[in-house]
């Protein structure tokens, strides 16, 4: 069985939903602050704190973990940059509690949700996984710490650990009914498709002005349910024996929000009005991964890299939204 944290969040439903497709068991380690228990229908789900490390190890004891996918987190930079406590504490210690439950237990296998925060201002685009970690949010330094900590239990207990470090997650599954659903919502492509909804007046791109072809800053938007395939992967070359990896997730195009906007307008034929608004401190003008290691290594091939595709997969949640 794979236990899998933070299972009733957002990235981590859509795995649930893949891993159950393929006839694997999981078990769900939640204790739905952020997720919703309609996005696991009815898979098993142990309602839990990761910060209490006798709930964790509850969950060795009780059930037959093979494996760890660990998606339990807090994840907004600039919440990050407000409350650091929040986010030192929320995203390293549960970390802390499930690799000493796994070394007690004698499970070896962990994939792990990094960022590609943990780069900090690229040096260099595309960003490769030698690109130097230097991250400019307690965000990304906490995700930082977490893979340091998994190579250092490798090294001393033989954990073996894939970092993935995903670029902008996004869209929806296209026909199981689980989405995007933050409060508050701080992704882009939710929030311009509300404003469509007409649930929001306005979208306020956060700078016009930087080096980059329209000024408007550039992401990488990768589909949800490829991010979901690849920790399947992943998880597949622990299990055959390898010992660590770190992987960059990301479509290898850059989109800028100028162009996320237009083809929200495409797909949803609805009027979008957009404010130009002063540049966000921390943001970088461009993020786009170098994807060559998972799809080498991994055999990762993701199934919905174009931008208007994801964008429909997200407009058909947004309207049909169950949580
Ligand atoms: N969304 C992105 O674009 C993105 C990009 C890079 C990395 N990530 C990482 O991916 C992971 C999942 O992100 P998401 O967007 O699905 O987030 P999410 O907020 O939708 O899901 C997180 C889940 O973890 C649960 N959780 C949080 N703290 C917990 C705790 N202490 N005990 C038990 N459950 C807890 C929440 O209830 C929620 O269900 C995070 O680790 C995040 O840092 C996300």
């Amino acid at each position: 069985m794979i236990l899998v944290t933070g299972g009733a969040g957002y990235i981590g439903s859509h795995y649930v939903r893949y891993e159950r497709d393929r006839g694997s068991e999981v078990l769900v380690l939640d204790d739905l602050r952020l997720g919703h228990r309609a996005a696991i229908d009815d898979s098993p789900l142990l309602i839990g704190d990761l910060n209490n490390a006798a709930v964790v190890d509850l969950a060795f004891r009780t059930y037959t973990i093979e494996s760890v996918v660990h998606f339990a987190a807090y994840t907004s930079v600039p919440e990050s940059v407000a409350h650091p406590d929040r986010y030192y504490g929320n995203n390293v210690v549960p970390l802390i509690h499930l690799l000493d439950s796994m070394v007690r237990h004698n499970v070896r296998n962990i994939v792990f949700s990094s960022s590609c925060a943990t780069y900090g201002d690229p040096q260099y685009i595309p960003i490769d996984e030698q690109h130097p970690q230097a991250p400019v949010s307690p965000y990304g330094e906490s995700k930082r710490v977490c893979e340091g900590m998994l190579q250092a239990y490798g090294r001393a207990y033989g954990v073996r650990y894939a970092s993935l470090r995903y670029f902008n997650a996004s869209g929806a599954h296209p026909f199981a009914a689980i989405g995007e659903s933050h409060e508050p919502e701080t992704h882009l492509i939710p929030i311009v498709l509300q404003a469509a909804l007409g649930k929001r007046d306005k979208v306020v791109v956060y700078g016009a002005d930087y080096p980059t072809p329209d000024g408007s800053c550039v992401r990488d938007y990768i589909h949800v349910c490829d991010l979901a395939e690849a920790h399947a992967l992943a998880l597949d070359r622990l299990r055959s024996g390898v010992d660590r990896g770190e992987y960059n997730l990301g479509s290898e195009t850059g989109s800028s929000v100028l162009e996320v906007i237009a083809a929200c307008r495409r797909i949803t034929g609805r009027r979008i009005t957009v404010e130009m608004g002063p540049r966000r401190p921390g943001d970088p003008p461009q993020l786009v991964a170098a994807s060559k290691k998972a799809r080498t290594e991994l055999g990762w091939r993701p199934s919905h890299p174009d931008l208007d595709e994801i964008v429909a997969t997200a407009w058909k949640w947004e309207t049909n939204r169950r949580y």
